[in-house]
């Protein structure tokens, strides 16, 4: 059994052919998706496949740093009020991106930090998103960090140092997805030596595909690429990493 720890498949983009996809999750054992929220005008689609398959998607609540803007109060508190009206499996996703757009680094931070005591409050994991900005969000997550605070480093893609001062954060591991498999993106080389302990598995559907399906719309059932890409990668067996990931993944977020 795999679990996807990071989907979005509540995205329009799987309109058209949901039964199809999650019918390729029941046939191929992935037995849980792990749905990150994005902002409040992606609820309605999330709460709307978490009815329709209840047995597989679990919801997660948050606003992801991209959609921290002009309007970041209202996000703020739409999230924590639907946080605290529902039953989530984690908060995410969340995070600072400085990729696309600097000029709400303070707004991203505060709405960060705020989810982080949220996730301490309800001792919920989180699912952190960080781009072009991993020591800062680490540095922000070691500060709030006590025995309840505990996570996943979303599609991880940093450096060897990076992960070790992950792992110095007890509860807290990295999201391993379809850049593991991409030819000169580095990540491989680092996640070859990573415990296999503190690594979980994710698509990040409809983004990032691995090999053979790049630049295609990713699904969750491409979740096998990626963790036979790490099983070659530490010369381990395929159902090795499947039944660590998927215990960590259990035990972390349910
Ligand atoms: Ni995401």
């Amino acid at each position: 059994m795999l679990i996807d720890t990071h989907t979005h498949v509540y995205l329009d983009d799987f309109k058209e052919d949901m039964d199809q996809v999650i019918d390729r999750c029941k046939k191929q054992n992935i037995s849980k998706l792990y749905l990150p929220n994005i902002d409040s005008t992606t609820l309605v689609p999330l709460h709307n496949l978490v009815n329709a398959f209840p047995e597989i998607c679990y919801p997660m609540m948050g606003v992801h740093p991209c959609s921290v803007k002009e309007n970041w109060k209202d996000e703020l508190a739409s999230s924590e009020e639907t946080l605290r009206a529902g039953t989530y499996i984690g908060v995410g996703e969340i995070g600072i991106d400085l990729y696309w757009d600097k000029s709400f680094k303070k707004q991203q931070i505060e709405v960060f930090c705020k989810h982080l005591e949220l996730a301490k409050e309800f001792k919920l994991p989180v699912s952190i998103h960080s781009r072009d900005a991993l020591d800062i969000t680490i540095s922000e997550v070691r500060n709030l960090h006590d025995e309840t605070l505990r996570g996943v480093f979303h599609c991880f893609n940093g450096t060897t140092e990076q992960a070790e001062q992950i792992m110095d954060l007890s509860g807290f591991y990295m999201g391993i997805g379809g850049v593991v498999t991409y030819k000169n993106a580095g990540v491989d080389k680092v996640v070859k030596d990573l415990p296999l302990d503190r690594l979980v598995l994710e698509t990040d559907a409809p983004y990032l595909s691995p090999v053979p399906y790049r630049g295609k719309r990713n699904e969750p059932s491409y979740i096998n690429e990626i963790a036979q890409k790490i099983a070659e990668l530490k010369e381990i067996s395929f159902n090795e990493v499947a039944e660590q990931t998927t215990k960590t993944a259990t035990d972390l977020f349910l």
